[in-house]
Order: structure tokens, then sequence, then C-alpha cells
């Protein structure tokens, strides 16, 4: 019980650290909140600085997602509250405590939770996005094509996490609200470096 709630705050807790706004501070780059796309994620952070400080987000954003579920499958706690400590980290992502609540879309931290539990579907999560990504150029849509596979990937590989990856995935497509809209239009831009 009491150790299941300290994992599922410290996962929000971990969560709510803002990779990108860090990252951007210390490379002097513009914030990814009110630059880009606006949004605090590693494409934003490649699109306003490159292949490195958008590296280091998407790593740092996939550790706050690897870290919580791996130390909680550690100490013994079982699947479904994994599954649940992983939506744990994604909220923090998404409503930073630290960051006036202002946070991203949770791929790459989604992306790190499932590896501790569910390493094969981690890797077909990459090799979904890396297709969509090599033929559309747009992160966006890959990440919205690679999250509408993901519970069907689950209920395939690991039934047990098949509720908490259709609840991650609900999260992620409802923070794409925006680019969703301008992939529908044909507004939204093929992701590239901006400066
Ligand atoms: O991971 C976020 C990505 O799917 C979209 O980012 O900056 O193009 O809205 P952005």
């Amino acid at each position: 019980g009491a150790l299941i709630i300290l994992a599922i705050i410290s996962a929000y807790l971990f969560g709510s650290i803002s990779s990108a706004v860090l990252i951007c501070r210390l490379f002097g780059l513009p914030d990814p909140r009110t630059s880009g796309s606006n949004n605090p994620g590693a494409t934003n952070v490649y699109r306003l600085g490159g292949k490195i400080p958008a590296a280091l987000t998407l790593w740092f954003d996939v550790l706050k997602g690897m870290i919580p579920v791996w130390g909680s499958y550690f100490l013994g706690i079982e699947p479904f509250y994994l599954g649940i400590i992983a939506v744990a980290a994604c909220l923090g992502h998404i409503f930073p405590l630290y960051f006036h609540f202002r946070g991203g879309k949770a791929v790459a931290t989604a992306l790190g939770a499932m590896f501790p539990v569910a390493w094969e579907m981690a890797l077909l999560l990459i090799a979904t996005w890396l297709v969509v990504f090599r033929i559309s150029r747009v992160s966006s849509l890959a990440a919205l094509v690679t999250v509408s596979l993901a519970p069907f990937y689950a209920f395939w590989i690991k039934p047990q996490y098949t509720v908490p990856v259709i609840m991650i995935s609900v999260l992620i497509m409802w923070r794409h609200q925006s680019n969703i809209v301008r992939l529908r239009s044909g507004q939204e831009q093929r992701t590239r470096r901006n400066d």
C-alpha cells in the first residue's frame, strides 16, 4: 500500500523535471515553451538547437519514465501498479509541479516507462516511430501512429499492461490536439532545424 503510493508520487515528481526547459537554458537556446511549437520536448529542442540538445532532452525524458518503473519493479511492485507508475511519470511530464504545470506531450517518457517491463514492446514502438518518421519526416505523425498501435502491441506482447497503455495513449493523443488540427489541414510542417 504505502510503498505503491510512494512510488506513484516519486514517479510524478521525477516526471515533473522539464528536461527540455533545463537543457535549453544550459545551451543558451530560446525557451521551448514559447518558441517553435511551444512544446517542451525533444522535437522542439531539435528545431531550436539541433541534434545534441535534442538527444540530451530525449535521453533525460526517457529516463524519467525508465527510472521510477525500473525502481518499482525491483521493489517487487506488481505489474498493474507498474503501469500506474508509468502513467504517473507521464502525468509529471505533462503537468510538471516545478514548471507551472506547463509540460509536454510525454512521448519520450512513455517510451522510457515501457522499457523495464516490456522491452520487446519498447523496441517495436521505436521501430514504428522510425518507419513513420522516415516516410513522413513529421515527428507528431510518427508519435500519433505509434501510440495508436501501442494498445494492440501491448495486448499481443504484455496483455497485463493493455489498460495502462491505453491510458497513456489517450493522454498523448489528447496532448497532440494542435498537431492533429494542423495535420488535418495540411499545416503541420516537416520537423527540421529552425535556427
Ligand atoms: O513528441 C512530441 C512530438 O510528437 C510533437 O512535437 O513540437 O512538433 O509539437 P511538436
